[in-house]
């Protein structure tokens, strides 16, 4: 696949979203990075959140740095659901307001439930997979309301949501249903201009997964059962996040985007 490297050339194909004021949460790696990339082409100014790596956010403000937008960084840490109202206020004060919210940040929690005791594990991924997406777009909405402006929620939930396989039971609970809160905040809020729909990523490598996706027998196995015929990349994703958000999707609200080469609509998702 050619890489998009032409800085400027989103701005022609997303042009309503230059200016746009967009917080994305978990920007410090992987799918948060490549859209906090994509979106700076695209001419968004970014309030970019991290939670423990700060280096990771200095790497992804270094790649998005010849863009030329404005960029703010946010800590926080989304399990501590009593510390998302306060970071919410100062992500919506950096640029006097927010004109859409990119709910990226996950952890991605693998157990059988018989072997573990799943239990301190699933209250976490709740925690940072779903009831933190909850309160930030509740929050968000709120606001959008008291300023009387419209606004868009991306989702970043997961195949996981519809197709799943052995280990992800708190994985895949919460991605199905931060699917369902993106249908039902779209049903809530569409009278009041607000837009929310979920994106949903098949394989896509990062820093976490490169060593195990890329061992040639894990490659031929996923690819394999992908009949485009290789991962997603955070830039796809980017890139999908920019549709969700402009106005080419203003019609758009309450669905899922599936971005998985193909995998789950073969229905062979391979065994662990
Ligand atoms: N990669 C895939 O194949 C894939 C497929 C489907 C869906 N997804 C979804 O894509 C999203 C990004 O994942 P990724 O694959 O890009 O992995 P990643 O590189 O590990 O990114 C995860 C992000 O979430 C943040 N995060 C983790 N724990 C947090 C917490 N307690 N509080 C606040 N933020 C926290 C991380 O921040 P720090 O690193 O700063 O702690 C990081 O920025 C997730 O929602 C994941 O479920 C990924």
């Amino acid at each position: 696949m050619p890489s998009r490297t032409d800085k400027s050339s989103l701005q022609p194909v997303f042009p309503d979203l230059k200016g746009k004021r967009i917080l994305i949460t978990g920007a410090s790696s992987g799918i948060g990075a490549g859209m906090a990339k994509v979106l700076s082409e695209a001419g968004c100014r970014l309030v970019l959140h991290y939670h423990s790596n700060p280096e990771g956010i200095s790497r992804t403000l270094d790649e998005i740095k010849d863009s030329g937008v404005e960029v703010q960084t946010l800590q926080c840490d989304f399990s501590r659901l009593d510390q998302i109202e306060e970071f919410f206020e100062q992500a919506w004060a950096v640029f006097a307001g927010l004109d859409g919210l990119v709910n990226n940040a996950g952890v991605v929690t693998k157990s059988l439930s018989l072997a573990d005791d799943q239990a301190k594990e699933f209250d976490y991924t709740l925690a940072v997979n779903l009831q933190a997406p909850y309160r930030l777009s509740t929050l968000f909405a709120k606001y959008c309301l008291a300023d009387d402006k419209p606004g868009v929620i991306v989702n970043n939930s997961s195949i996981h949501g519809q197709a799943t396989c052995e280990w992800f039971a708190a994985y895949a609970s919460t991605k199905a249903g931060l699917d369902a809160l993106t249908k039902v905040h779209a049903v809530e809020w569409g009278q009041y201009g607000i837009r929310v729909n979920s994106l949903a990523p098949g394989v896509v490598p990062v820093e976490r997964t490169f060593d195990v996706l890329y061992q040639p027998a894990m490659e031929k196995k996923w690819v394999g059962a992908m009949p485009a015929g290789r991962y997603g990349s955070v830039e796809d994703m980017g890139l999908a996040t920019a549709y969700l958000l402009s106005d080419a999707t203003s019609w758009m609200t309450g669905s899922v985007l599936t971005l998985d080469g193909g995998l789950i609509a073969r229905g062979n998702y391979p065994h662990r």
